[in-house]
């Protein structure tokens, strides 16, 4: 059904400090089971162009290089992608391109995710809390935060390692994001989880319109595939954070 519509895919990823390190295995498996037979136009925002590896793409593929800077704490490198994202939708991506999906670098898929995915606000549910109850959800709870959940409230907790869908709603969304992380900074305050806990608040408030089971955002530090879980699509792969990341 999607097919004929010649729809391009905007793909964000974020490859910032030592985390290039992990592009060439993203995008060869991408390219073996990502939107296969779609146009899809990867955006690479990296602080290194030289480390961003030449992977040959299927015909109707693209990538771009955007310049980001490097922050020195791996937690705003990891939020401020919303409002790298919110700003590159509105310079760019809005004319490029049908559908965006947002995606961490540390990843690397396994089996198809394809058009499957697409709807107008798509989000995932996280593979360590698919299981548990709504007290469990590591959710901010903090009621300084523009992020805070209260207890008793909350559908799901979403992983925001992956996300995605039409250009215009996950513009909105991560421009609140962007907007409730800078009303946080301005008291000095960060979420548990980052952008994680803003976009879990947004979608509690704005219901995503199709939902993604763990099958398409699995971990590998989940040893053993429980019966449930038929085919590992996308999974986090195992990185040595002290290693890898950056800390002020
Ligand atoms: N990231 C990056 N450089 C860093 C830290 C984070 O490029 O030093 C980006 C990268 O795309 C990564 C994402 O931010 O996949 C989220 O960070 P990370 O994967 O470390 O978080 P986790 O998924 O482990 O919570
Ligand atoms: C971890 C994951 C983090 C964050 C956290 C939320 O498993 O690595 O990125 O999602 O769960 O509790
Ligand atoms: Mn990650």
């Amino acid at each position: 059904m999607y097919k004929y519509l010649n729809l391009t895919i905007a793909t964000t990823v974020f490859a910032v400090g030592k985390y290039t390190r992990f592009l060439r295995d993203f995008l060869e498996t991408a390219e073996q089971h990502y939107m296969v037979g779609f146009k899809v136009h990867y955006y690479i925002f990296t602080d290194q162009p030289k480390e961003v590896p030449e992977v040959a793409l299927a015909p109707g593929r693209e990538l771009s290089v955007i310049l980001v800077p490097k922050f020195n704490r791996w937690q705003e490198i990891s939020l401020r992608r919303m409002e790298i994202i919110q700003t590159a939708i509105e310079e760019r991506i809005h004319k490029e391109a049908d559908y965006i999906y947002c995606l961490d670098v540390d990843m690397k898929f396994h089996n198809r995710w394809g058009p499957e995915v697409l709807g107008s606000l798509v989000a995932a549910l996280h593979p360590w809390f698919y299981h548990s109850n709504r007290e469990i959800f590591t959710y901010e709870r903090r009621p300084s935060s523009t992020a805070y959940i209260p207890i008793e409230q909350g559908d799901f907790y979403y992983m925001a390692a992956a996300f995605g869908g039409r250009i215009e709603d996950v513009h909105k969304l991560t421009k609140t994001c962007r907007e409730n992380l800078e009303v946080d900074k301005s008291i000095d305050l960060e979420a548990v989880w980052q952008e994680e806990s803003h976009f879990n608040w947004y979608l509690l408030y704005r219901k995503p319109t199709k939902l993604l089971s763990p099958e398409y955002m699995w971990d590998d530090f989940k040893k053993g595939q429980p019966s449930e879980i038929k085919i590992i699509r996308f999974s986090a792969i195992i990185k040595n954070n002290a290693e890898v990341r950056e800390y002020a």
